[in-house]
């Protein structure tokens, strides 16, 4: 603060709060906005489907808003959302869930984590994390008074995170662990007994797993693991999932969060005080999803699936070795050869040869080295891409 109150408003920076001094605007987001200003580019950049969400789901939503359905829903989210949701994850993954205790809708999985993080942490509790990871994780840990600590994964293991490196990092503060598999940025899966060592470390360190499941539905001929479903640990699980993938649903914001009764209701109290309800147009769009979404999610699965195999293909073939992703829809190939960072890889490659991909470092320190390609696109801009990026590589390439 500046000694004289009077000056105190030419300095704006002196009002804003520590915690959010101490993050960076999301590093994707700089990238979208260069985008914006420019023509003719092909866009690796936006994680999101390039599908329109499924018409059947829409038609259902625009029938809500023509019958008046337009108020706020209950705070945990429509009951018939709520069961409809108890149903699709015993059936998926025989997990049984009350829906009127252990299953809350957010507004997507974003609001999901920023609750689950800011329901179980004090000051200065640490959470592990895997580095390279998605964006918001650390960002949360930080906004809620936490520390977060990072655990290097690496190409070479499939960008898999290890338990003996996950326990090494436990610390009488450590108070949860947080995942996401399938990842972003990596598209790497976790095998079964992996993640049953990590669920040992987790019994016996009595930690929490937040396990961020929101690609569960986008995995290429592997088995997708929820982490609730192993032994014992639904009860110190924080199950995370949403609709933004799966359904091509970014757009109306559902998520939800399925967990104990307590945890679930601390999630609920700031949920009810920050943000009320979840969309009501997009929790009936849910429910239709829900109940009959899975042709289309399989038809989209199957389309990312050629598109993964042409992407990674594409980028091994010019240089830019890629380790095979088995979900999400990120390729993260290396672009070491290059000599350049990942910010330089991607600000070039951007006004140079107009595709946008973006910068591993703004998933981490561990990202560095590489860049996140996204494949939710058209095979015919994934391909132009793939021609422009090869005259990008022979250019700078230096070994
Ligand atoms: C790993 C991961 N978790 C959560 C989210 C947030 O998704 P939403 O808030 O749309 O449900 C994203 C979005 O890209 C993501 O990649």
């Amino acid at each position: 603060m500046s000694a004289n109150p009077k000056d105190r408003h030419k300095k704006y920076h002196s009002y804003l709060a520590k915690r959010v001094n101490q993050i960076s605007p999301s590093g994707i987001r700089r990238f979208f906005d260069l985008l914006a200003s420019m023509e003719g580019v092909i866009s690796l950049g936006v994680g999101e489907p390039d599908f329109a969400t499924p018409w059947h789901i829409t038609e259902k939503a625009i029938e809500s808003l023509e019958k008046g359905y337009t108020m706020y829903t209950s705070n945990l989210g429509m009951p018939e959302l709520r069961q409809e949701l108890s149903r699709y994850l015993k059936d998926n993954y025989k997990l049984a869930y009350d829906p009127d205790s252990e299953l809350l809708i957010t507004v997507g999985v974003s609001e999901a984590l920023d609750l689950t993080i800011r329901a179980i942490l004090n000051p200065g509790d640490e959470v592990i994390i895997p580095d390279p990871c998605y964006v918001s994780y650390s960002s949360c840990v930080i906004l809620a008074g936490g520390t977060p600590i990072m655990v290097p994964t690496k190409q070479k293991n499939n960008f898999e995170i290890s338990a003996a490196d996950i326990e090494a990092k436990v610390t009488n503060k450590t108070k949860a662990i947080l995942i996401g598999y399938p990842a972003n940025p990596t598209g790497a899966v976790m095998p079964r007994d992996k993640l049953a060592q990590i669920a040992d470390v987790a019994r016996r360190h009595q930690l929490l797993v937040i396990s961020d499941e929101i690609y569960a539905r986008l995995v290429y001929n592997v088995e997708h693991i929820c982490f609730a479903t192993l032994p014992g640990m639904k009860e110190n699980t924080i199950f995370l999932g949403g609709f933004s993938k799966a359904y091509a649903m970014t757009g109306w914001r559902i998520g939800y969060a399925a967990a104990n009764k307590e945890v679930s209701a601390s999630m609920t109290k700031i949920h009810q005080y920050t943000v009320m309800s979840a969309p009501t147009m997009g929790q009936v769009a849910a429910i239709e999803a829900l109940k009959s979404g899975e042709d289309s999610s399989a038809e989209m699965v199957e389309e990312y699936n050629r598109r993964r195999m042409v992407i990674v293909k594409g980028l091994n073939d010019i240089g830019l070795p890629c380790f095979e992703p088995r979900g999400a829809f990120y390729a993260f190939p290396s672009i070491k050869s290059t000599g350049m960072t990942s910010e330089e890889f991607a600000e070039r490659l951007l006004i140079e040869e107009k595709v946008a991909v973006v910068p591993g470092s703004a998933f981490g320190q561990c990202g560095e080295g590489y860049v996140r390609c996204c494949y939710a696109t058209s095979l015919a801009d994934i391909e132009e891409a793939l021609s422009r990026m090869k005259q990008f590589v022979a250019k700078y390439r230096k070994v």
